[in-house]
């Protein structure tokens, strides 16, 4: 009773913070996302009457921090009283930085485990699955851009578009590669019952998503990048605006961000996305790709540049 599946992380263009429903993890508001191409993390899950216990390696080593989310996410997707696992999870990018990992490992734990179990469940089921593991999972369950949509004691999604049929370019700056100091859940908790922007920031939410779809399914490039920034920078004035204060940028943050502001300038079909960590996305049209890596290449504090496409949906690789 072994599977593997592969799941790429997912950006969002119109963010999701905050929570709902704590207890079940629904989301605060609704999401749009690209799923990427060339980040990757691949996740075997093996039961056995064998183990005594959920074993997790990440990368090749032990992890018990991450072991009683990943167990849950098994117990929510097989059933408690299932068969204990071993998971091994490899990703070929930093994880709990800022990029999205959370989405891919559990995307890909959500999809391995069904499987292992002989559990057939459909795409949206094993999307609300991986939701409840967290939010930003049930993005990957789809390739291209998708639509995550609140409805109202569960979540929806929607293909808005394939990946093929807009190939946008992402460039991720990376400019640290530590841990982030207070992950998502913790903060959108905190978001949810310190900031004085919670209600104005879910009314607001259905507006930018409208717009953002409108743009994707006409191709507007703008129009996107627009939503797109200003979805970014509200989530991050809100966080911001908790108390204590979420910070996640640093200097070198900035700096991309002016980098990108200077190619915009130049003509360059350019935006940038950050999330909760202090990578920037740059999204660009693809004749754009190389003059938007070099620049960023050169912007002091980058560390490192990841170039992506937009890629599948979550998927099982294989099962013995
Ligand atoms: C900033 O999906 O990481 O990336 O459900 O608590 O795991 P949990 O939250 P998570 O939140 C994602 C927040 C974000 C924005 C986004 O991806 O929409």
């Amino acid at each position: 009773m072994q599977a593997t599946a592969i799941a790429q992380p997912n950006i969002a263009f119109i963010k999701d913070w905050g929570k709902r429903d704590v207890e079940r993890n629904l989301p605060a508001v609704g999401s749009i996302s690209i799923t990427l191409s060339e980040l990757y993390t691949e996740v075997s899950v093996v039961l056995s009457p064998e183990l005594r216990s959920d074993e997790l390696f990440v990368n090749g080593e032990e992890n018990q921090p991450m072991l009683p989310r990943i167990s849950r996410c098994l117990d929510n997707v097989i059933g408690a009283q299932r068969l204990r696992a071993r998971i091994a999870s490899q990703s070929n990018f930093p994880i709990a930085a800022g990029l999205a990992s959370s989405a891919s490992a559990f995307a890909a734990t959500t999809v391995a485990a069904a499987s292992a179990a002989d559990l057939s469940y459909g795409t949206e089921e094993l999307a609300r699955l991986a939701g409840q593991a967290s939010g930003s999972a049930a993005r990957s369950l789809y390739g291209g851009f998708a639509e995550l949509k609140n409805s109202n004691d569960t979540i929806n999604l929607i293909a808005l578009c394939e990946a093929d049929s807009w190939p946008l370019q992402v460039v991720v700056a990376i400019t640290e590669t530590g841990p982030k100091p207070t992950g998502s859940t913790a903060a959108m908790e905190i978001f949810r019952e310190t900031s004085p922007f919670y209600a104005s920031w879910i009314e607001q939410q259905d507006q930018d998503l409208e717009i953002a779809r409108h743009a994707i399914v006409q191709r507007e490039f703008a129009q996107l990048a627009t939503v797109a920034e200003h979805s970014c920078l509200k989530m991050h004035s809100v966080m911001w605006a908790s108390r204590p204060p979420m910070v996640y940028w640093n200097s070198a943050t900035m700096r991309c961000m002016q980098t990108v502001r200077r190619l915009q300038a130049d003509g360059c079909s350019v935006f940038f996305t950050i999330d909760a960590g202090p990578q920037l996305k740059a999204v660009c049209l693809p004749e754009d790709a190389e003059a938007v890596s070099k620049a960023l290449a050169e912007t002091p504090g980058v560390q490192q540049l990841m170039m992506s496409g937009l890629g599948p949906a979550a998927r099982l690789v294989s099962k013995t």
